[in-house]
């Protein structure tokens, strides 16, 4: 007896009666129509699937189904000729953000080019660097004042008048995708400005919008969840909930008290931002980072992050997208435990379409971890513990971003290796802040609490790789080791499989920058030392031979390019690390279906170092090729391969 699914035969129906509604729409010519409705049958079951298990037992599903494809519709009706042919092209090649040649570029619009409008003429500059995907940090209208750097939005659909128009978002989207490139932009989904026109509206007593956050008359079930929340900003922002006196009762706040949390149970909640981000994809956004992801869902007794149903409202938000925009992807930020991380990738008992990208906040801590500590056990020992992200996924891998370093080091690692977890965790924020004997990184602290003694990092990767030190100093010896530990980090992000992002000011070894102190309203976070201006002075020093800038940026350019050769580093295949018999050298391997398999080595120390043979067999490369390294062909001698202090290779089998 074959066993009934009650959900894919609901779904099958409602699917079935939208598209009748569509076929009913003069508006839309015949194939316009059909590819609309092919597109619904496709996920109707995932986005019904995904409704009924965050609305099933209070709201009508049927009507909430048939609200959002309303709305994926009437954005597919309206949708620009030339982001449908995007669609078209990308429905044909799915693995489009997964190619090898995908090369991510972060910064400010205005802190890299002065306004949103004049990002463009800087697109040579990223071409140089081969970058192929570009994300602009919050750029939708933000409360004046402090905006927590523009995640506190009051109007998602507007660009912030201090960087331009939103016809400036749409310019620079075609003149990216004009030279292959696509446009990366924030939507913070778990919260808005308190300025924002909902905020406003409930503030002033609609009840309507009074429901789109989390109000409590009193304390008591503030005081309740607040047992098991885990405070995000202790030292600034303590506490989870801000009093407010218009709303009369206490206002979800998980971030700042300017950024009211949206109450998801509420499906006025997710039809709004389906609207919203089905408007910013019409507008030419290819890939949204979807900002503090874990903490969509509340529930009582636990730390209100993870829940299942904050990943089935993803699920449902990408089959809405995906109606009217199938071009565009989500990337999920989502910094937790690995264990937590891959599900944001659609990897559930089975697979289910959620976030097609997510950041490796694992592999970026480990990195750091690695580079102080000159050991690689522990990055080889939560590594090779992680699940693979499903195969239609991938990651971005990063060396730096925007925000502090939280040291994301699990205890049951630590153990295995041998390490005291707090005391490995004490050591890296002291040595990242300078603090330690010897350190030749100077970061600061972010965020200490005082309670538990934790606290997390800020710097930019050139003050913690040592090369703003040795810079200062005048030390070449020094900076040269800073430059090869900055292209080392990058030699492994550029070749883990994923999206590598150059953060900006990285490729030009730019230092912290200490201005923020000089401006009220980011004076109180010291993450803005390391969201630097760019130089452009420094930046014309980049084909100066044996500048700091020539090298890094030289360097960047050569791990694009070999990169671009190597078909085992597109997103998709499986990365394994893989246990050395010397603790400095860390090893990876990478296998792709299509593809060959591909070893990396590299030295996290100050010393020579080999590792046995036996590793290039494990990895399937016996006689292997140099495909880049930062010395020379691979250096075999006997039985050991030989690698200079901070130094990598990437090899590949030897054609046979
Ligand atoms: C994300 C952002 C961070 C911000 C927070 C709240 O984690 O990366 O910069 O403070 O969300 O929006």
């Amino acid at each position: 007896m074959a066993v009934v699914d009650s959900d894919a035969v609901r779904a099958r129906a409602a699917a079935a009666s939208a598209a009748e509604r569509v076929a009913e729409r003069t508006d839309l010519d015949e194939d316009r129509r059909d590819e609309i409705c092919a597109r619904l049958e496709g996920v109707a079951a995932d986005l019904w699937r995904a409704l009924r298990q965050v609305y099933g037992g209070t709201h009508d599903i049927g009507e909430l189904f048939d609200r959002l494809v309303e709305l994926a519709v009437a954005a597919a009706a309206v949708r620009p000729a030339r982001l449908r042919r995007l669609d078209r092209r990308r429905e044909i090649d799915q693995a489009w953000f997964l190619r090898e040649r995908m090369i991510g570029y972060v910064c400010y619009a205005d802190r890299f080019a002065g306004r949103l409008g004049e990002v463009a003429d800087h697109l040579d500059y990223l071409g140089e660097l081969g970058v192929t995907y570009l994300h602009l940090m919050p750029l939708l209208s933000a409360r004046e004042g402090e905006n927590d750097g523009g995640y506190a939005v009051a109007d998602y659909r507007e660009v912030d008048p201090r960087l331009g128009r939103l016809a400036d978002l749409t310019a620079l989207s075609q003149d990216l995708h004009a030279r292959g490139m696509s446009l990366c932009v924030d939507v913070v989904l778990n919260h808005t400005a308190r300025e924002h026109a909902w905020a406003r509206a409930a503030m002033a007593g609609d009840e309507t919008y009074r429901r789109f956050y989390h109000v409590f008359a009193d304390r008591r079930l503030p005081d309740a969840y607040s047992t098991t929340l885990w405070e995000v900003f202790p030292d600034t922002a303590p506490g989870s909930f801000s009093c407010v006196e218009e709303m009369g009762g206490w206002v979800w706040t998980t971030f700042h008290d300017y950024q009211w949390d949206l109450n998801w149970a509420n499906p006025d909640v997710l039809a709004a931002m389906s609207e919203t981000i089905l408007f910013l994809a019409n507008a030419g956004v290819d890939v949204f980072r979807l900002d503090a992801v874990p903490f969509l869902w509340k529930r009582i007794g636990t730390d209100c992050q993870n829940q299942p149903e904050a990943h089935a409202l993803l699920q449902a938000l990408r089959a809405v997208l995906r109606v009217a925009a199938p071009a565009v992807v989500f990337k999920a930020e989502a910094i937790v435990a690995p264990d937590q991380l891959v599900p944001y990738l659609g990897a559930h008992q089975t697979y289910v379409p959620e976030c097609d990208l997510a950041y490796h906040n694992q592999l970026m801590v480990m990195l750091w971890s690695s580079l102080a500590s000159r050991d690689v056990r522990l990055m080889t020992q939560s590594l090779r513990r992680m699940t693979p992200p499903p195969q239609q996924t991938s990651w971005v891998t990063y060396v730096r971003c925007h925000d502090d370093i939280g040291w994301a080091v699990s205890d049951a690692d630590a153990h295995a290796v041998g390490l005291d977890p707090r005391a490995h965790r004490r050591f890296l924020v002291d040595f990242f802040a300078g603090r330690h004997p010897g350190s030749f990184a100077r970061g600061a602290l972010f965020q200490e609490n005082p309670v538990t003694g934790d606290a997390r990092t800020c710097g930019a990767a050139a003050a913690l790789t040592g090369i703003e030190l040795a810079m200062r100093q005048g030390d070449a010896a020094g900076l040269q080791a800073g430059i090869r530990r900055l292209l080392l980090l990058y030699s492994v992000t550029y070749s883990f499989g994923g999206i590598p992002l150059v953060y900006s000011g990285d490729e030009l070894g730019l230092g912290n920058d200490t201005s923020y102190l000089a401006d009220p309203g980011l004076a109180e976070d010291n993450r803005w030392m390391h969201r630097p201006f760019m130089d452009w002075e420094r930046a014309g020093r980049r084909h100066l031979e044996g500048s700091v800038e020539g090298r890094i940026f030289a360097g960047l350019v050569q791990m694009g390019q070999a990169r671009r050769d190597l078909p085992a580093l597109r997103g998709g295949g499986v990365s394994e690390a893989l246990w050395t018999d010397d603790p400095h050298v860390f090893a990876y391997h990478r296998k792709h279906p299509a593809s060959g398999d591909f070893l990396a080595l590299a030295n996290f120390s100050d010393d020579p170092q080999s590792c046995h043979t036996s590793v290039l067999a494990a990895a399937g490369v016996p006689e292997p090729q140099t495909a880049l390294s930062s010395d020379g062909p691979v250096s075999i001698a006997g039985d050991r391969v030989l690698l200079e202090p901070w130094g990598f290779v990437w090899l590949t089998p030897r054609p046979g």
